[in-house]
């Protein structure tokens, strides 16, 4: 008998985000089971039957499924929530709040029940907020939940960078640390381009620039988009991580995490990088701030705690 251990990821909401993290997972071939779930009838049957599709041309070896029965999703070795309303031009992150909170306690319940020993990747916005939902209603270790936002972030502002510089993005490497909203703090001192600080590289002017242009950019998505927001980025961030887990991979990644002193913050989660492997979040990557970034910091986290109150757990 085969020793081999099939991987099992279940996306919760067949929504833009849900199906754009369905397609990268076969795509990237990160786990070999998935099963794409909603509550709407018909809809993750039919996207998952369209991305099913798409295996003989991808070479995807593994089965994906869509069902509106949450019993399918039991024993995943992570589950990604992507659930709940999306924002619409005019609407900040926290407009989603009471709404969503709803959403994710539920899945969270449930989630816990079918798949005890998961990780939860958390991309529900407003993202702090509802990774702390889904912790306090999982009853998990801090370990095992986790939310997506940084790497999002962090992917805008290397974008940015590389535009300004005139060079390929993948040879930036930049973090976005702290909440996932107007307040987020892109790195500057810890941006490079292949080791070479762009702070070195750049004007304070333009740094500043790109440093706001990242804060906005899922506003200026949904400006454009009018009816929704960014989804295949979201998606793709949710499964890197994904498949850091799955894979054990220790792959480094600023994600927002429950902080138990960690930066001098305890009690919420925030986006701080982490070593992301088959036990979760593994370990917090801590070193020391300026009082500049401390500042900064704050902001996050008097917003994030804002967030926190108005989900009333
Ligand atoms: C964004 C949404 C997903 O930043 O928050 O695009």
């Amino acid at each position: 008998m085969s020793k081999y251990k099939a991987r099992k990821l279940s996306i919760i909401g067949a929504g833009a985000v849900g199906t754009s993290a369905a397609q990268w997972s076969v795509q990237r071939q990160i786990a070999d089971d998935i099963v794409l779930y909603d509550v709407v009838e018909g809809l993750p049957q039919g996207k998952a039957l369209d991305i099913g599709q798409t295996a003989p041309l991808n070479g995807f070896a593994g089965r994906i499924a869509g069902t509106n029965d949450f019993s399918l999703t039991a024993d995943s070795d992570v589950v990604i929530v992507t659930a709940g309303l999306a924002r619409k031009p005019g609407m900040s992150r926290d407009d989603l709040l009471e709404k969503n909170v709803q959403i994710v306690k539920g899945i969270s319940e449930q989630v816990a029940s079918y798949s005890p020993e998961c990780c939860l990747i958390v991309v529900t916005n407003p993202i702090d907020a509802m990774v702390y939902t889904a912790f306090k209603v999982s009853g998990f270790p801090r370990q095992r939940v986790v939310g997506m936002a940084g790497v999002l972030d962090s992917a805008r502002y290397r974008v940015l960078i590389a535009k300004a510089l005139g060079v390929a993005p993948c040879d930036v490497t930049a973090l976005v640390m702290g909440i996932h909203g107007d307040n987020m703090l892109p790195m500057i001192r810890l941006a490079s381009v292949n080791g070479v600080p762009v702070a070195d590289l750049l004007s304070k002017e333009a740094i500043d620039e790109i440093v706001k242009k990242t804060q906005y950019g899922g506003a200026e998505i949904v400006q454009h988009l009018k009816t929704g927001s960014a989804f295949t980025t979201p998606g793709l961030a949710a499964v890197e991580m994904a498949e850091s887990i799955l894979k054990d991979s220790k792959r480094v990644m600023p994600c927002a995490a429950y902080l138990e002193g960690e930066f001098g913050i305890s009690g919420l989660f925030m986006g701080v990088p982490v070593v992301l492997g088959a036990e979760g979040v593994e370990r917090i990557l801590e070193f020391p701030l300026t009082n500049d970034e401390k500042a900064a910091l704050e902001l996050s986290v008097n917003a994030v705690k804002k967030q926190m109150e108005a989900t009333g757990l």
